[in-house]
């Protein structure tokens, strides 16, 4: 049965007048636009690395060297398999949001355990499926690609209820896609001892930016409401790729206020902005057609400016003055960074106070670097984190 024609006229009207309340206080990253906190009750978060808080231990097992000390020594006290000394960006954000700590998918053994939100991020994982990079004869780390994950996500939604369950849980969590996407260029070719700069943009960047859109778009369709969705890092300033191209790069390729690889941090660049660029075109595809509003936020998380201004100005942060240097590990030199002796590997060192250091083992960053971190994107998140949330976790506050 066809709505009376009053009734519809009714609805329109709202639909019109919430839209001139609601898109009031829009910004340019596809922020939100409300100017109170809305609540999450838990965390779903995918990625590499830069999120993982136990998977890739729990694929591996036992003697690897991330289950080794020193890592976790700061924080929890044993290695946890996050790869840092301590904490990392997702545990700062659970705790300023006061929610639970995400379950690492593969440690998840009951429904409750994934009630209380789920990280599904695995370090190593690449955006793209193997079958891309093994298809070119490259080799992965772990084969975990974001659609690993994204089925993960499907066989969890599952267990949590009926459908109607499922989606107010869905669209009462904070959902994290990213980072994700640096693995890619890695395996693609920054290992390789030739230039594939061009090959990398053309022909792999739009592929991960593809996987990306496919597990956002994927989530917005189980009920999020709320998406955050970190870009890369400054890949130009990781000592494992500052040793490995060190001779090969003129002083000019070099950048003079950071001291990191123009090439790679281009590279980071562009991803980013292909990554907004996708984002702002989702946003668009959603938005609400007489309004341009939508229930669903999908916003730009800038992690890019957060670590570049603890490599620029480390000092302002509490860093000692060696920025790029590695705090566990060996090798010496201006990065103390040699493959061969990795963190946690049979006669490596760690330095005396890691809360001086940025980088902990020459890809990842130590708990204090993570903190700062957090800090940087929370700030610009505050619909999602109280300013006594951001408190709690040591940022600078009023
Ligand atoms: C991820 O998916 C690929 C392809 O379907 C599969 O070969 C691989 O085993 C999966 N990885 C894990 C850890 O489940
Ligand atoms: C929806 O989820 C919220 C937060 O988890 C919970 O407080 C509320 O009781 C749920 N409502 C229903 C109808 O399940
Ligand atoms: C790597 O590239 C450099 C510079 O192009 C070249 O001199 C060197 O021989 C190459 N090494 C290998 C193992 O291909």
């Amino acid at each position: 049965m066809a709505p009376p024609l009053s009734r519809l006229l009714v609805i329109l009207l709202l639909a019109l007048l919430f839209s001139a309340g609601a898109g009031a206080d829009r910004s340019t990253d596809g922020g939100h636009h409300q100017s109170q906190t809305t609540r999450h009750a838990r965390i779903f978060s995918f990625g590499d690395s830069l999120t993982d808080t136990g998977n890739l231990l729990r694929i591996l097992g036992k003697g690897t060297l991330i289950s080794r000390p020193p890592y976790g020594e700061t924080f929890f006290g044993r290695p946890s398999g996050r790869l840092s000394d301590g904490r990392i960006m997702i545990d700062f954000f659970a705790e300023a949001l006061g929610v639970p700590e995400p379950t690492p998918y593969l440690a998840g053994k009951t429904a409750a355990d994934f009630r209380r939100g789920v990280n599904f991020a695995v370090s190593g994982g690449t955006a793209v499926d193997a079958a891309f990079f093994e298809g070119r004869g490259l080799k992965m780390f772990v084969r975990v690609s974001l659609r690993n994950q994204t089925r993960w996500f499907k066989n969890v939604l599952q267990r949590l209820g009926s459908v109607r369950e499922r989606r107010n849980m869905t669209a009462t969590s904070l959902f994290i896609v990213g980072e994700i996407g640096i693995n890619d260029y890695i395996i693609s070719g920054l290992y390789r001892n030739r230039t594939l700069m061009s090959e990398l943009k053309t022909v792999f960047l739009p592929q991960i930016i593809r996987a990306i859109r496919s597990t956002v778009t994927h989530v917005i369709a189980a009920g999020a409401r709320t998406v955050v969705v970190p870009g890369v890092i400054p890949l130009g300033c990781e000592p494992q790729l500052l040793a490995l191209f060190r001779g090969r790069i003129g002083a000019g390729g070099y950048d003079p206020a950071s001291g990191c690889i123009t090439s790679l941090n281009d590279l980071a660049e562009l991803h980013n902005r292909e990554l907004r660029r996708m984002l702002r075109g989702l946003r668009r595809r959603r938005a609400h057609p007489w309004s341009g509003t939508t229930t669903t936020s999908v916003v730009y998380a800038d992690l890019y400016r957060a670590v570049t201004d603890l490599v620029v100005s480390p000092g302002r942060h509490g860093f000692g003055d060696r920025p790029l240097e590695v705090c566990c590990g060996g090798g010496g030199g201006a990065y103390n960074y040699n493959t061969a002796s990795f963190c946690g590997a049979a006669g490596t060192k760690t330095c005396a106070d890691p809360s001086a250091y940025v980088y902990w083992d020459g890809v990842h960053f130590t708990e204090a670097a993570n903190r700062r971190i957090a800090c940087s994107v929370l700030q610009r998140l505050s619909w999602v984190v109280t300013e006594a949330g951001r408190c709690k976790i040591g940022c600078a506050c009023a």
